[in-house]
């Protein structure tokens, strides 16, 4: 007989198909350039889907004072990233003298704007109903120390954040190359969603809702856990920690150039970041509902692939 426990051990099961036939074949996320004054037209669906929308050269001009940030990281150092959040734009991070220190403050409240306005002129359908959450200033090399494998951003992944629970919303990022030296920001991108979830659904450990309320008990996540939140978790770290599919999983590299801006759903899009320093990063969520097709989110995707919807 099994225990509680052992039973909790097994991994989900992937549901077999109402029709008997193989889902679509694996592809590879899609950089998708965007032209100068083109339409939104079907940006938001081809976002969905998994593509990196690049807008190679929209302008996010600095003055000769700001070039600065670009020259050597204002930064303490003790964080990978400087950053302001909420209404206040508290800068957190931060190195310079008070004067810097405001300035770029500055920039990182300018770019929010930036992103704001780039959603609301190619992504209107989002702009009322998202909602921007931190911006970064990014001004080190991708971090290759090997601090452990759970933190190595160079390594394809998708983003969840631990102790931050998501649940109906998604993952909106607005990155821009603002390397003063030509030096391009590198990615991998990875295979679609639903193709890595059949992978790695079955080494995922079941949830339980009782371990969720412990740990909001205990204030280790600022809200319940919710299923889907498990699920990411655990994928992240089982992409993560298996080599073999690192090195010969689908894939492709990406360069994209100073002055490139990109925007990706960073919970769908496998990605791994793999040199480049010097960049603005927003950070936004959308609800689920709030998209063109949810079907296309990964909480749709992964209730599809067990056959269920996800314990809330
Ligand atoms: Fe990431």
């Amino acid at each position: 007989m099994r225990t509680l426990a052992s039973r909790r051990q097994l991994g989900y099961r992937i549901a077999p198909l109402r029709h008997g036939r193989p889902g679509p074949h694996t592809m590879i996320s899609p950089i998708r350039t965007v032209a100068p004054g083109e339409s939104a037209g079907s940006l938001a669906r081809e976002l969905e889907a998994g593509a990196v929308l690049l807008f190679p050269d929209l302008p996010f001009p600095f003055s000769d004072f700001e070039k600065r940030f670009t020259e050597r990281p204002f930064a303490d150092g003790k964080a990978k990233n400087v950053n302001i959040r909420g209404e206040a734009a508290e800068l957190r991070g931060a190195a310079g003298t008070p004067e810097e220190q405001e300035a770029l403050r500055q920039i990182l409240i300018r770019y929010r704007a930036f992103a704001r306005d780039l959603i609301g002129t190619y992504l209107p359908d989002y702009a009322d109903r998202v909602s921007l959450a931190g911006t970064s200033y990014r001004p080190f090399d991708v971090d290759r120390r090997k601090l452990s494998w759970r933190r190595d951003d160079t390594r394809l992944h998708v983003d969840a954040f631990p102790s931050n629970p998501i649940g109906e919303k998604r993952i909106l990022r607005v990155f821009r190359n603002i390397n003063p030296s030509g030096e391009p920001r590198r990615w991998r991108v990875g295979e679609d969603f639903g193709s890595m979830a059949e992978k790695f659904l079955p080494r995922v450990p079941r949830y339980s809702a009782l371990s969720a309320h412990v740990l909001a008990a205990l204030r280790i996540t600022k809200a319940r856990r919710s299923e889907y939140d498990h699920l990411m978790l655990h994928l992240h770290d089982a992409l993560k920690q298996d080599e073999t599919y690192q090195a010969s999983a689908p894939q492709a590299d990406v360069a994209f150039r100073p002055g490139a801006t990109w925007v990706t759903f960073s919970d769908l899009v496998m990605h791994g970041a793999m040199g480049g320093r010097y960049m603005l990063e927003q950070t936004a969520y959308l609800p689920v509902a709030a998209q063109a097709d949810p079907a296309l989110s990964p909480q749709r995707i992964l209730a599809a692939k067990l056959g269920r919807p996800l314990h809330a």
